[in-house]
């Protein structure tokens, strides 16, 4: 892996779709509208946070928007991924102040990383205890087809 892997942002992208459990015993507001899910509510924290430029954010880390990850069972999810790196899939996440610097100080170690593995004891608790999944970078050969047999 060449040194310029190390220096492309991290991406966390948010699952907006997500719905916790509170979300869905809420009650239906009285005007019909659908109230905002736990999955919005932490992008938009995340931005806020990433616009303000507040501690534990950096511009190694990019946020975006997706739709289900297939994770719903543990909402809200998150993933943290980057080209050539390993990819973290992330439950059980809310927009707490605690839940945003968890989020963000790890996207910033996997960032930091080689490799997208950072050391465990650089990963949040929550991060250590609420991984999902660990998807290996695809090995690909310079016609960009699979080395995989
Ligand atoms: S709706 Fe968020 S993981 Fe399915």
């Amino acid at each position: 892996m060449d040194d310029s892997m190390m220096e492309q942002p991290s991406i966390i992208q948010v699952c907006v779709t997500c719905r916790t459990q509170a979300d869905l015993q809420a009650p239906t507001p009285e005007d019909g509208t659908e109230a905002k899910r736990s999955g919005q509510k932490l992008y938009e924290r995340l931005q806020d946070r990433q616009n303000a430029q507040e501690s534990g954010t950096n511009a190694h880390v990019l946020i975006q928007p997706v739709e289900c990850m297939n994770g719903c069972q543990s909402a809200c999810t998150a993933s943290v991924q980057a080209a050539g790196k390993y990819a973290f899939l992330i439950a059980n996440l809310d927009d707490s102040d605690e839940r945003l610097d968890d989020l963000l100080s790890f996207a910033a170690a996997h960032a930091a990383s080689k490799d997208g593995l950072p050391a465990w004891r650089e990963r949040p608790v929550h991060v250590r205890k609420n991984t999902l999944a660990r998807l290996h970078p695809p090995i690909l050969t310079k016609d960009g087809s699979s080395s995989a047999q």
